[in-house]
């Protein structure tokens, strides 16, 4: 038998090795509803080729990963459905080691639309629940709204939203089961904190923007005193994704930043890693995007090294704040700025830069 402290050794060798984190290295972030998370997920935004997530997804399964972040205006729950059931038949995965976050979407925001778009998501994953359900935005547009949902016109906006009826339908969904958690995203503070006040059911998860540009320390702060897991979008910049940033700056590339380079040269990591590696040192989930195998396990090797107080201390320093943001949706919903729940200033002046 192997004493411990050789099995350590074997460990640390393994990894030193380059060998793959397994499921069970990715550290779990505990929610408020009881359950936990992993901390790193493979995202799925702008997936919808067949043959595309199909590869992407059992690479990622074989790399390690169990949480899958999709959407309904995603428009890839089909497939994403169809290739979890082959891992589950097949044997090589339970359904309790997978963690599935979908969306409610913005022309879903009526409580009563709860209950049909939630069924929807089930049908299309395969799935008789999702591990985490979330509120896609705190805005919402007319049911029939655009197309199937996307491609609104300047008439789209509905702004009857009542967050606390439709928080009460999202309740009576976990308690019926067909969701574990329940969550919000790109909702504010003030917005998070209606919610508390007037729910026995918490939100477990925030999903927002963050990356080592929009590091939103203050919605982190409050979201840590309020025990809400937060779990952080586009985390390393959405690079390849500027025709939908509202700005009239063209954001840097994360990736080819002289000081994420330099860190990552110093750990024989890639500046991938480390955008990733930075967010969740902090506790924070990341969910980045890739159908690249390659990068797809790349994305999740970075359990094997630590950024030091002065790696730490640089890359919090480059965060931009509100001028970092690059998702103000106003691109995506003529007018959304107007809707009353609209969650961010809506006549900010956008820095050139
Ligand atoms: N709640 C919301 O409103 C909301 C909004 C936006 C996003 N999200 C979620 O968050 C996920 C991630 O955000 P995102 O897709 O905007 O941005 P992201 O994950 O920050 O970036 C994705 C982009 O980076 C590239 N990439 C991935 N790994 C890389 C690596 N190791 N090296 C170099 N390039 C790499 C990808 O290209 P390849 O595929 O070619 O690798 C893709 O173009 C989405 O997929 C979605 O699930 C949610
Ligand atoms: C959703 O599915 C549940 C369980 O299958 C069913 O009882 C309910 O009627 C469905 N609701 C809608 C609006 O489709
Ligand atoms: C959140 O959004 C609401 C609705 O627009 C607004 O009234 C509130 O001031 C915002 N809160 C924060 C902290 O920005």
């Amino acid at each position: 038998m192997l004493s411990p402290s050789l099995c350590v050794a074997l460990a640390v060798l393994a990894v030193a090795n380059g060998a793959p984190p397994k499921a069970s290295d990715v550290t779990k972030v505990a929610l408020n509803s009881g359950s936990s998370m992993p901390i790193v997920g493979l995202g799925t935004w702008q997936v919808a080729d067949e043959r595309e997530m199909e590869k992407a997804l059992d690479a990622a399964l074989e790399a390690g990963y169990r949480h899958f972040d999709t959407a309904t205006v995603y428009f890839n729950e089909h497939l994403i459905g169809k290739v979890l059931k082959r891992w589950l038949s097949e044997g090589k995965l339970k359904r309790e080691d997978l963690f599935i976050t979908t969306k409610l979407p913005v022309n879903g925001m009526r409580a009563s639309d709860v209950p049909y778009f939630l069924n929807q998501s089930l049908a299309k994953l395969q799935l008789d629940y999702v591990d985490m359900y979330l509120i896609h935005a705190p805005f919402g547009v007319k049911r029939d709204a655009g197309h199937n949902g996307v491609h609104f016109d300047d008439n789209s906006v509905d702004p009857t939203t009542d967050h606390l009826a439709i928080w009460k339908a999202m309740v009576a969904e976990k308690e019926a089961g067909r969701a574990k958690a329940l969550g919000v995203s790109n909702f504010n503070e003030t917005q998070i904190e209606r919610i508390i006040k007037n729910s026995p059911v918490p939100p477990a998860n925030l999903q927002v923007e963050l990356h080592l540009q929009h590091q939103q320390k203050p919605l982190v702060a409050f979201c840590k005193k309020n025990n809400i897991a937060v779990t952080a979008y586009s985390p390393i910049g959405s690079p390849g994704t500027q025709a939908v940033v509202d700005s009239r700056r063209v954001p840097p590339n994360l990736l080819n930043l002289p000081q994420v380079k330099a860190i990552a040269q110093k750990h024989n990591k890639t500046p991938a890693q480390v955008l990733l590696r930075h967010i969740t040192q902090k506790g924070i989930i990341v969910i980045p995007k890739s159908s690249n195998p390659k990068r797809i396990s790349e994305n999740i090797d970075i359990f094997d090294f630590t950024l030091d107080d002065e790696d730490v201390a640089t890359l919090d320093a480059m965060d931009r704040g509100i001028d970092g943001q690059l998702f103000l949706l106003k691109n995506f919903i003529p007018g959304v700025e107007f809707h009353p729940e609209y969650p961010w200033e809506a006549f900010r002046i956008e820095p050139i830069a």
